[in-house]
């Protein structure tokens, strides 16, 4: 099988922790290089919590470039209040020492993209990075294989206002300025008709929630991994408590890893997407659904997925087992006690 290359450009971020360990452990998949940006914490501390997962997961040889420090234009709200003050649940991991983290995360997307025809760029964070590169050369997109941006919303309600996204919500600007242009360089990894950018937002990652049992279900699979996941998730799952009332945590950054490796696992249709840059609606995902605009798709939006497969994938992918045992376990945890 040929793997996918791809950069992660993210801003770790307790699920974007999550999304790492899923991306180096996807035979799909491989990864040349982490880029941070500005997002749930400063690009800095999110580049140091990325060398911290890829020690853990015995993968320091992959660089870490750290990107944009602030919005586009907007000023820069962090999600600390979410992921802890140090963006992975406060859970106290040292810092990684003598592995440096690079500067210059815009330059190397660029680079990267000018030598590796068909690159995906997964998004898990605002896509100031994105923006900067986008704006900066082009022409270089042309080499792009497909970006999918965990971002945005369909008819799922927001998470940062009653319509926004977080990563949408963070920088307008940027997400407004590559669902605008990205379309126009006709990237070249897709095949016809397929539009650049997919869409994995809210409507979708709200239907993936790691609960206490399938936590549970996870240490007693593989007690190192589990005990590093129940470690950086617990700050989330007291956050998913008081602010939604809800026991569990919606695991939003890892599905956009799962699709990209299957795309299969979720559906979806292709429209015109617009993201709102100003007023009460600023960082809302506007998806012409109906075609009012008459535009060509420059989005695929995905609505649906199959939450038994994508446990079962993160599962057993980061803990090892039996897969037939865990979708069966699966089946009975996401269903509610009707699987078995
Ligand atoms: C997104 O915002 C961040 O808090 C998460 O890491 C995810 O990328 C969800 O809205
Ligand atoms: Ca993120």
């Amino acid at each position: 099988m040929e793997k996918k290359k791809v950069i992660i450009d993210c801003d770790p971020g307790i699920d974007d922790s999550l999304a790492l360990m899923l991306a180096l452990a996807s035979p799909e998949l491989e990864v040349l290089g982490i880029t941070t940006v500005c997002g749930n914490v400063p690009a800095d501390l999110g580049a140091r919590n990325a060398l911290k997962v890829l020690q853990f997961m015995d993968r320091l040889d992959i660089p870490v470039y750290q990107g944009a420090e602030v919005p586009l234009a907007r000023e820069y709200v962090s999600a600390q209040d979410t992921h802890g003050e140090d963006g992975i649940g406060d859970s106290g991991l040292p810092d990684v020492n003598g592995v440096p983290v690079r500067a210059g995360a815009v330059d190397y997307i660029l680079d990267t993209l000018k030598k590796e025809k068909g690159l995906c760029l997964l998004a898990i964070g605002p896509m100031t990075n994105v923006a900067l590169a986008l704006q900066r050369e082009p022409e270089v997109f042309k080499n792009l294989g497909v970006l999918v941006s965990m971002g945005g919303s369909f008819k799922s309600h927001g998470n940062c206002s009653p319509v926004a996204e977080y990563n949408y919500w963070c920088d307008p600007d940027a997400a407004a300025y590559v669902y605008e242009n990205l379309g126009k360089s006709k990237a070249c990894g897709l095949t016809e008709g397929e539009p650049p950018i997919h869409m994995v937002g809210l409507d979708v990652t709200r239907k993936v929630v790691l609960t206490p049992n399938i936590l549970e279900y996870m240490k007693r699979l593989n007690p190192e991994i589990g005990g590093f996941v129940e470690k950086i998730t617990r700050f989330y799952f007291d956050f998913h408590w008081e602010q939604e009332g809800i026991i569990g945590c919606v695991i939003n950054d890892p599905l956009a890893v799962a699709y990209l490796c299957r795309p299969e696992l979720c559906g979806g249709f292709d429209a015109y997407t617009a993201v709102e840059t100003k007023g009460i609606s600023i960082g809302q995902s506007v998806v012409d659904a109906e075609n009012f605009w008459k535009k060509a798709p420059n989005s695929r939006v995905l609505t649906g997925v199959n939450t038994e497969e994508f446990m079962t994938m993160l599962l057993y992918r980061l803990c090892g087992g039996e897969e037939s045992e865990i979708r069966k376990m699966m089946a009975y945890s996401c269903r509610g006690g009707d699987g078995l």
